[in-house]
């Protein structure tokens, strides 16, 4: 990381405990609405936000933590009670069997939020993630909420990189189920490009299962990004391509 900046908290408004990290209370998590900081047993806090390239910051949505970078939140929350309710149907939506140690790839890591839904399925035995940016992996350790990635016995393999050049390393056929939650389009277009979508094919396991969230981007504008992405897709042969407008994504098989 190149830079990084964490503030001491400088608005006056109250703050309230959101969480304690463990049961011995080590780290107090307050929130005084614009930011979430975390209390240090010796009486230090940190402001959990920061810079590195882009501006990266926790805050709290309807009592739990989300990411915004640049402004944009990472978690789809409009419609949901909770963002972790986003997770828990998209999970759901792949149905994934109860048995078998089905491995799954969660393209865009985050706070972990669908990988860490993902991993409580029976069926599923790995769970491996990717994540760009080192600020994301920064305050992901910090959230408790994303604590699920590194406790120990796991499924799950946080991996530091570009997902669009780690798929080329992964081995074909090698996922039964891949949930794509890139940010939107303006954002990360390479992760809705022909190109990228090809590899996604070529890891998926034949009748391999994926939700690909896509965003509402140009909506007013009369664009349509579902028509558009379920075009790209079934030229690179993915097949039963059904859009769900509350997850703001598709659903296809391969
Ligand atoms: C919409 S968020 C993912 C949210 C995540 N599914 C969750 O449940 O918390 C998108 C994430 O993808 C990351 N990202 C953007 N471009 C990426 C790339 N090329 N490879 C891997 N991660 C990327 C962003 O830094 C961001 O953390």
């Amino acid at each position: 990381m190149k830079t990084k900046k964490t503030t001491k908290k400088q608005t006056g408004k109250a703050a309230r405990v959101i969480y304690c990290k463990d049961k011995t209370g080590s780290i107090t998590y307050t929130t005084d609405g614009k930011f979430l900081y975390a209390q240090i047993d010796n009486g230090g806090e940190i402001r959990l936000d920061l810079f590195d390239n882009h501006y990266y910051k926790l805050r709290i949505y309807n009592e739990i933590p989300i990411l915004e970078i640049d402004g944009l939140r990472m978690q789809l929350v409009k419609g949901f009670k909770t963002p972790l309710e986003y997770a828990e149907k998209v999970v759901a939506g792949l149905s994934i069997p109860s048995n078998g140690q089905h491995v799954i790839l969660d393209t865009c890591m985050g706070l972990g939020y669908t990988a860490i839904q993902a991993a409580k399925s029976p069926g599923i035995g790995t769970v491996l993630t990717c994540e760009i940016a080192e600020a994301v992996f920064t305050l992901a350790k910090w959230n408790p909420l994303s604590d699920g990635l590194w406790e120990n016995g796991t499924k799950i393999l946080p991996i530091h990189g570009d997902v669009a050049e780690l798929i080329k390393t992964f081995d074909s056929r090698m996922f039964s189920f891949v949930i794509h939650d890139p940010p939107r389009f303006s954002h990360a277009p390479q992760l809705y490009s022909s190109d990228f979508y090809k590899e996604l094919h070529r890891v998926c396991k034949s009748n391999a299962k994926i939700f690909h969230y896509v965003g509402s981007v140009g909506k007013g504008k009369g664009r349509n990004i579902e028509k558009e992405v379920a075009g790209r897709l079934s030229n690179v042969g993915f097949k039963k391509i059904k859009y769900v407008s509350k997850l703001q994504g598709l659903f296809f098989s391969k």
